[in-house]
C-alpha cells in the first residue's frame, strides 16, 4: 500500500491537488477561483471579440490559458496576453505557451487589479459578479480607451456599464456580456 501511495502517479496527484489548493487560496482572495470557460463557447467568444490585425486582447485571470490561446491562434496578427495571479496556473500556462503556444501570446504573472488596461482593444474576464462589479469595474472604466470592448463570460454587469449587450444563442451556451467604452 505504501508503495502505491509513493508511486509517481500519486506524487503527481499530490502536486496537482496542492497546486489547486494554493491557486484556490490566491484566487479566492481576489477576483474568482479557477473555473474554466467551456471549450464549446470559445468560437463564440472569438467572434464577439472580433479582433482586427494589429489589435490587442487580454484575458484577466487566464487560468490554464485556454481562452487567450484560442484567441491568439485564430488571430495570428493580433497581440494577445493573459494575466494570472495564482502561481501554479501561471507556471502551467507560461510553460504550455513556451512549448507549444502561439507566438503572438504572452502570459503575464500578476494581480489584474494593479495592471494597466489602457492599451487593449478587447478585455475578457470570467470572474464572479460581485468581484467584477465591486473590485475591478472602477479601474477598468477608468483605464479603458474609447471604443475598446469588455467581455464578461456568464456574469452580468451592473448599471454603471452603459448599454451592455448580452449574447446567448441557446440554453446550453453561457452568456457573454459585451460592453463598449464610450
Ligand atoms: C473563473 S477562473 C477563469 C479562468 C479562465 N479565464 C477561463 O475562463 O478559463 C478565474 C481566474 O482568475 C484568476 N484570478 C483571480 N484573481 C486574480 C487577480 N487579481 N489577478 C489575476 N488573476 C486572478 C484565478 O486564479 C483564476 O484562474
Amino acid at each position: 500500500m505504501q508503495q502505491i501511495l509513493t508511486s509517481p502517479f500519486f506524487l503527481v496527484l499530490y502536486i496537482f491537488i496542492i497546486g489547486l489548493g494554493v491557486s484556490a487560496i490566491f484566487a479566492w482572495s481576489s477576483l474568482a477561483p479557477w473555473l474554466p470557460t467551456q471549450r464549446k463557447d470559445l468560437k463564440r467568444i472569438n467572434k464577439d471579440a472580433n479582433l482586427k490585425p494589429g489589435q490587442s486582447f487580454i484575458e484577466i485571470g487566464c487560468g490554464d490559458a485556454r481562452v487567450c490561446s484560442y484567441i491568439a491562434r485564430h488571430n495570428p496578427r493580433a497581440h494577445v496576453e493573459g494575466i494570472e495571479l495564482a502561481p501554479p496556473l501561471y507556471f502551467y500556462s507560461y510553460i504550455k505557451q513556451k512549448i507549444s503556444g502561439p507566438k503572438n501570446l504572452k502570459i503575464l504573472y500578476g494581480n489584474a487589479l494593479k495592471h494597466n488596461f489602457s492599451h487593449y482593444d478587447v478585455i475578457y474576464i470570467y470572474g464572479l459578479k460581485e468581484t467584477i462589479n465591486n473590485q475591478i469595474k472602477k479601474k477598468l472604466l477608468k483605464d479603458m480607451k474609447k471604443g475598446s470592448k469588455f467581455l464578461s463570460y456568464v456574469f452580468s454587469l451592473d448599471d454603471d456599464w452603459k448599454d451592455v449587450q448580452t449574447e446567448k444563442p441557446g440554453t446550453k451556451e453561457r452568456s457573454v456580456h459585451i460592453y463598449i467604452q464610450k
